[in-house]
């Protein structure tokens, strides 16, 4: 079958619920994954015919598009901040508001890259994304990544041999941080990130149902009456674990800047900063660690 009639027919069949640009978008990215295409291949060959055997998996991509599954899980892959990343059921898919997390913290630390090794920790790690793209940006530090999901810390193993970097994976429940053996009490970090579960039970009526249906609940939701629970521990851990004068970095819901606030000035932090996404959303927070003296 000529390419031009397959795209015709993902048009049919998923303009209503996606839109015309979206659905290139996905078939772009589909003719590139299957058949290593561009898609400057329809405007140049528009005549170009596949195979059955070629065919076969752009259908299939077009039957789970029709059940909205992700197109990231479709594909088992992703990109976040310009490098590629393997993607499953047991990660969430990586958003671009967590890339501007990570240029905040990358624009922050690459002019002191060369003077001292930093030591940097990703909580609730996933794909491996912050980690990552860290590690590849600031090839000198050390980085550890903690996340509770076993299936999440294998896609990420696989992310870093990907990206080839070096990072020290554990595997363990930052709730129970007493128990994260592997990082002692004489651990201190420079820097500690983390975008932990932050969606409350109530905001399930605003996710889309694609998100709802197919990402990991374990990296999403939390409690409607404890929605800082995993603030709070890794507030408490960072006491512990961050250098005098290191910073700790959160993703954070959008609704919850100033308990956010309020939640880092309890623990001492100071320097607090809020940050908003490009969409003027609350979206980033940071404090330093007091110094004792
Ligand atoms: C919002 S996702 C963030 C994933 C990734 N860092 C990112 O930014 O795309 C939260 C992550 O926290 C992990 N997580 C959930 N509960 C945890 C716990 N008790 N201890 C450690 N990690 C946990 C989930 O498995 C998930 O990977």
């Amino acid at each position: 079958m000529r390419l031009k009639d397959i795209l015709e027919i993902y048009h049919k069949e998923l303009d209503e619920r996606f839109g015309v640009h979206e659905v290139d978008s996905f078939f772009n990215l589909v003719i590139e994954r299957y058949l290593n295409l561009k898609r400057i291949h329809l405007v140049l060959k528009p005549e170009y015919s596949v195979t059955k055997t070629e065919e076969q998996p752009l259908f299939e991509a077009l039957s789970l598009l029709k059940l909205e599954n992700p197109i990231q899980y479709i594909l088992g892959e992703t990109e976040f901040y310009g490098l590629p990343f393997n993607v499953n059921k047991y990660t969430l898919i990586p958003r671009p508001e967590t890339e501007e997390l990570v240029d905040w913290i990358l624009t922050e630390h690459l002019k002191c890259e060369d003077k001292l090794q930093l030591k940097i920790l990703d909580i609730g790690t996933g794909t491996g994304c912050i980690a990552i793209s860290l590690a590849h940006n600031l090839p000198k530090a050390k980085i550890l990544a903690l996340d509770v999901s076993e299936e999440a810390l294998h896609v990420a193993k696989q992310n870093a041999v990907l990206n080839r970097v070096d990072i020290e994976f554990i595997h363990n429940n930052i709730l129970d941080y007493r128990y994260v053996d592997s990082i002692s009490k004489s651990h201190k970090f420079d820097v500690i990130v983390s975008n932990p579960p932050y969606v409350r039970d109530l905001e399930k009526a605003e996710i889309q149902p694609n998100v709802l249906d197919n990402e990991p609940h374990l990296a999403l939701f939390v409690t409607d009456d404890n929605p800082l629970q995993f603030y709070e521990a890794i507030c408490e851990f960072a006491q512990l674990h961050l250098k005098d004068k290191g910073i700790l970095y959160f993703e954070i819901n959008e609704y919850l800047g100033p308990e956010m606030i309020q939640l880092l000035e309890t623990f001492d932090f100071k320097n607090i900063e809020l940050k908003k996404d490009i969409f003027g959303k609350d979206r980033m927070i940071k404090g330093i660690k007091r110094l004792i003296d």
